[in-house]
């Protein structure tokens, strides 16, 4: 399991922090004491987090109003964190265009390909190195139990979300000898501001941001995954993985047509 007082005092980078599951693992991480630099969009959300988290627990927070979809992001993160001890990396942004894959314009599906992969690869690589070399750290991968097949009405963000499962299971292991905790965070269904507007209902399995956020930081450096709840592990090894493919994935685009259109 990561060493936290090891980490507390450096800090943390949280990519999509200013609502849901990113404010979550901000809290989190400051209750660990450590300081953040908290990335985002909006400034406003972020601003108010930061002042709360100052104020409750006396780390320093700072706030980069920045679109993750921007063309430039290795040159944006490395200037943002040149003079910080970077000691955890949450890449937590993502970008769902839901919908028939082929109703999708392709301006959403640069977007979406932007900020769930080349905004993760790009913060991966900018701030991994320096942990590696100080021989601590942890990266947290934020996925879906949507990743782990393919899903109808959500095709190309399930495929973005494969692709991060994927890349944290392998970091998990490239890393394993360095210090650095790197994994995949697989969650299931939380009813923040995203998930709401895209459902009508809490799926089952279904848990607040916070105890989600709360799990995945108890499990960082167990192992290369981590599934946050009894039902969403059972979900993950029964039906997704037992039921043959053809049944299955009919079953998703019938859930899918819960979304709001
Ligand atoms: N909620 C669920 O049920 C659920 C289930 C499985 C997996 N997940 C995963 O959990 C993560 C968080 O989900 P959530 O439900 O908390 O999402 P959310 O409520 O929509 O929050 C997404 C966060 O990402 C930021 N963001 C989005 N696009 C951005 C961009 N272009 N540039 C910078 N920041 C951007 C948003 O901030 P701004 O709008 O201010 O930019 C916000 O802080 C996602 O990776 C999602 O795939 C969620």
């Amino acid at each position: 399991m990561t060493d936290f007082d090891a980490l507390r005092g450096s800090s943390a980078v949280v990519a999509g922090a200013s609502e849901g599951l990113g404010a979550a693992f901000s809290e989190r991480l400051a209750a660990r004491g450590m300081n953040l630099l908290l990335i985002a969009r909006r400034e406003a959300p972020l601003q108010e987090t930061a002042e709360k988290l100052t104020k409750v627990y006396g780390v320093d927070v700072r706030c980069l109003a920045q679109d993750l979809a921007a063309p430039n992001l290795g040159e944006v993160f490395r200037e943002a964190t040149a003079d910080l001890d970077v000691g955890m990396l949450v890449y937590n942004a993502a970008f769902v265009p839901m919908g028939p894959f082929f109703d999708t314009s392709d301006a959403d599906i640069r977007q979406m390909m932007q900020v769930n992969m080349f905004g993760l690869v790009e913060a991966v690589r900018t701030v991994v190195p320096g942990m590696v070399a100080r021989g601590r750290g942890g990266v947290i991968l934020v996925s879906s139990l949507a990743g782990l097949q393919g899903f109808p009405g959500l095709a190309g963000y399930s495929a973005t979300k494969a692709f991060i499962i994927n890349l944290g299971e392998a970091l998990w292991y490239e890393l394993k000898e360095t210090g650095v905790d790197a994994m995949a965070f697989i969650a299931g269904a939380m009813p923040t501001p995203g998930y709401n507007k895209l459902f009508e209902q809490l799926a089952p399995g279904g848990m607040s941001a916070e105890r989600a956020a709360e799990q995945a930081l108890s499990s960082l450096g167990k192992g290369p995954r981590c599934i946050p709840g009894f039902v969403n592990n059972l979900v993950a090894a029964t039906t997704l993985r037992l039921l043959p493919r053809k049944h299955l994935i009919p079953l998703l685009a019938r859930a899918s047509q819960n979304m709001h259109s």
